[in-house]
This record gives C-alpha cells, structure tokens and sequence, in this order.
C-alpha cells in the first residue's frame, strides 16, 4: 500500500522568493498491485508526482508512506527519454553498469525481460548502444531498470516518439511486471495504450487531482473525452459491452464487423 496525504510540493522560480506550484495537497493510496496510468496535459504535475513518488525529492509538505520501507529502495523511475543516459562503449557494458549501481547483480532477470521482447543479448550484446535504433534504446534502457525488480515501477511517458512495434514490446514488458504483481504507475498522453492492462486512472489538472477512478468508472463515465482513434472508441465499447477488454484482436475484429453489420 502506497499512501499520498496532502502532498504539495513547488520549483524556485526566478525571483528572489518565487515559487511554482506543480503540486497542491494531492491525496490518494494505491493497493499493492495497482496499475495507474496518469494522465494530465503537459505542466500538470506529472513527473513532478513520479520523483515524488520515487523518493527523488521529497514533498513540501505532507507525506508519502510505503508499507514496504524506504522509497528509494522500493521504487524505481524511468525517465523520458531514458536513452538519453547510455554513456558505455556497449551495450553489455551499459547494462552491467546500471545494475552495479544499484548493487544487484540480476543479469538473468534482465535476459529474461530481453527475450521476452525478442531482443538477443548475444547478438548485439558488444554493439554500441548508439548503433541501436531509437526504439531498441528506448527499450533497453527501460529494460535494464525494470531488471532491478523493485516492488513499485514507474514510468514517465515510455512510449514517447516509439513506433507501433516498439510500443507493443513496452506493452509487453509493462504488462508482464504488473503479473509479477508490481505496483506501477505510467505517465502518458495516450491513456488509451494501456488502458487494457491498467485497474486506475489518475488525472491531474494544474497540480490537483481531477479525478482517480477505477478503469471501469473511467471507460463508463466518458472520462476519456472524445480523443480516440476509431480502433479505441470500439475497445472502448467492447468494454461497456462485457465489462472486460478483448483477449484478442480477432475477439475485437468479430466485435467490431457485428457492430457494423459486415
Ligand atoms: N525543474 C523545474 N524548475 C522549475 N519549474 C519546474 C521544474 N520542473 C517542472 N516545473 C514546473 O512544475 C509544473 C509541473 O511540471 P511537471 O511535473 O513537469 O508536469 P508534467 O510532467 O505533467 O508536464 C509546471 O508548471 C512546470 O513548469
Ligand atoms: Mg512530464
């Protein structure tokens, strides 16, 4: 269990005694397991709650309590644009680096999490990690944090500027750290991307919560607004329909050809 009270927290700003609120008095708890997507429009406050709730600065006031202990040991945080941080002559090298810093030495788990989305460390292990495309940095570098098997995972917007290809394999790894029963909270302006393997939705609006609702209260209330692709209106409607979302992309094809009657 994860336990925001009242949390508030602001930037110096240029004046003398100039402040920028990002955050005000938010409250929540998460159970263990959840799976947040956090949504908001740029400047609401979402990264600033994902340092927050990984330790990496600590509120103005209020506080945050984690049944498991300390933040910084329980919590680890994917940046935007984590790739931006590879520094290694390869990639084995990076890899070994980020997992000495955190003094875990769970090489496996990391190969696991590789395979899982097809990545062969064999292959383009003594590679540099700049002759990698944008997409595999992206997921290598969210892959060797994920390795460190923290009980709470977050994530700020990881699939930023991804194709639909590499978009599926952080799907891959997200959903499969939410099995294994980690709490995890993604930052994204595509609510839609995860909406199938989240269980909340938590919105903020300058700094505030504008709502945190179960999936399901999010889907049936028309939370989402009228932003959808036509492929998400009809999961979207799948969901109304059965109280779940689709198994299979052919369970959404059959869903969809009865709706329009072809
Ligand atoms: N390092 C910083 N210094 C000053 N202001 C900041 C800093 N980081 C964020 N802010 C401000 O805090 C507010 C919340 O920002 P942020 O948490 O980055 O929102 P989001 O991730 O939703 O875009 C914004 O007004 C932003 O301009
Ligand atoms: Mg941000």
């Amino acid at each position: 269990m994860l336990k925001v009270r009242e949390v508030s927290f602001s930037y110096r700003g240029q004046g003398k005694n100039s402040r920028i609120p990002a955050l005000k008095e938010v409250s929540f708890e998460l159970e263990s397991g959840s799976f947040v997507i956090l949504t908001g429009r740029t400047g609401s406050g979402k990264s600033t709650l994902l340092q927050l709730l990984c330790g990496l600065i600590q509120p103005e006031s209020g506080r945050i309590d984690c049944e498991y202990g300390e933040l910084t040991s329980r919590a680890s945080m994917i940046f935007q644009y984590p790739e931006e941080c590879f520094f290694n002559p390869t990639v084995r090298e990076e890899i070994v680096f980020s997992l000495k810093i955190t003094g875990r030495n769970d090489y496996g788990r990391l190969e696991e999490i590789l395979e899982k989305i097809g990545f062969e460390l064999d292959r383009f292990g003594s590679r540099t990690p700049f002759s990698l495309s944008g997409g595999e940095q992206r997921l290598l570098a969210i892959a060797s944090i994920v390795a460190l098997d923290r009980e709470i995972v977050l994530f700020d917007e990881p699939t930023s500027g991804l194709d639909t290809k590499a978009v599926d394999r952080v799907r891959t790894i997200l959903s499969s750290e939410s099995r294994a029963g980690k709490t995890i909270v993604v930052a994204t302006h595509w609510p839609a991307e995860f909406l199938d393997l989240a269980t909340h939705v938590l919105d903020l609006v300058e700094g505030e919560i504008g709502h945190f609702v179960t999936v399901s209260e999010y889907v049936n209330g028309n939370l989402h607004g009228e932003r959808l692709e036509e492929k998400e209106r009809f999961l979207l409607d799948y969901y109304k329909r059965f109280a779940r979302f689709p198994a299979s992309e052919e369970e959404l094809i059959s869903f969809v050809r009865r709706e329009k009657r072809c």
